[in-house]
């Protein structure tokens, strides 16, 4: 394993699920913790910093040191105080892994305006305003001549990157931080940073009623959160230095580097196009017809698999 110790990260949402796995992986390879959870439900709804507490006892219990930060990701000004409580307690910072997440799943002819915003803001603000704040410190040690070797690490989800049903807002929002991880990357690059983004696959209470499966009795468990962290300490490592820029598709030991946006199918004309022609052009082509495959099928052509198509 990867000796980060002397490293400083944030983990967001780690008081369960994913987050949690990540944070105890981390710690376990050495780096000093700030464990942040805000502790409400799958929907976003309420508070409670037991979860975040009870991972910062694992991982004093394993021999690690790490604190419990309650800050709302989403909220600008408390991710700033969530990159100063890391550099406060531990006086530095080194990774930034954006996990946090919740749900507000609805068909899109049905979604309120409160379901798209809350989802959009979790996710994708809350990717945005701890990067910022983080960013900003290290490009202050950069500049103040530091040999800055930082890591973001974001995630996104196959709903982000094949699209699935339902996740209008959690897709868009997913699909937005695959995006970002790309500009950020060449913005941070100049300062030491490297960003990297995760499409996991996990049993957690996000997934349960999706997977509709118990863990094997016995053997390797493909939907275990755990399988998604070395992963993350793999790219927190001073020699992933130049891997950045990537998203990493995870289904059990199946990671997949994904690229996003293709060239695709060029129709060239030496003029503008003529609609009819382009048209025409388009069913010639496509003689079937052109629509998206779907998540499963997506997954399943990413190397990983899909329960429900089992
Ligand atoms: N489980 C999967 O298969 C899967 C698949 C694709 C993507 N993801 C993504 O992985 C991440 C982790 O999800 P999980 O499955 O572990 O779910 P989870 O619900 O177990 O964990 C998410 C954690 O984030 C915390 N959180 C929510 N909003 C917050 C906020 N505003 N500020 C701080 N903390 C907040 C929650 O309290 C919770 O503990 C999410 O971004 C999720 O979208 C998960």
């Amino acid at each position: 394993m990867p000796n980060l110790s002397g490293k400083v990260a944030i983990v967001t949402g780690a008081g369960r699920g994913i987050g949690r796995a990540h944070a105890l992986a981390l710690a376990q390879a050495g780096a000093k913790l700030v464990v942040n959870d805000l502790g409400g439900s799958l929907a976003g709804e309420g508070v409670d910093s037991s979860p975040a507490h009870e991972v910062v006892s694992e991982i004093a219990e394993a021999g690690g040191e790490a604190v419990a930060n309650g800050e709302n990701v989403a909220d600008f000004a408390g991710a700033r105080r969530l990159v100063e409580h890391a550099v406060d307690a531990f006086g530095r910072l080194d990774i930034l892994v954006n996990n946090a997440g919740i749900l507000r799943d609805r068909m899109l002819v049905n979604m309120t305006e409160e379901e798209w915003d809350a989802v959009i803001a979790v996710h994708l603000k809350g990717h945005f305003a701890p990067t910022r704040h983080a960013a900003a410190y290290w490009r202050e040690r950069s500049k103040a001549g530091d040999d800055v070797r930082a890591r973001v690490v974001n995630t996104a989800s196959p709903s982000g990157v094949f699209g699935n049903v339902g996740q209008a807002n959690y897709g868009a929002a997913k699909a937005g931080i695959a995006g970002f991880t790309i500009i950020a990357a060449q913005e941070l690059a100049r300062y030491g940073v490297t960003v990297n983004c995760l499409a996991p696959n996990a049993r957690t209470r996000m997934t349960e009623e999706t997977f509709e499966l118990e863990p094997p009795p016995d053997g390797f468990d493909p939907l275990d959160p755990a399988n998604i962290s070395p992963v993350v300490v793999a790219l927190c490592a001073d020699e992933a230095q130049a891997i950045t820029g990537q998203v990493f598709h995870v289904w059990g030991g199946a990671v997949n580097t994904l690229q996003g946006w293709s060239a695709g199918e060029l129709f060239e004309s030496d003029e503008r196009w003529d609609a009819d022609e382009l048209l025409a052009a388009l069913q010639e082509r496509y003689p079937d017809g052109a629509a998206p495959p779907g998540m499963v099928a997506g997954m399943q052509a990413a190397g990983g698999r899909s329960l429900r198509a089992q």
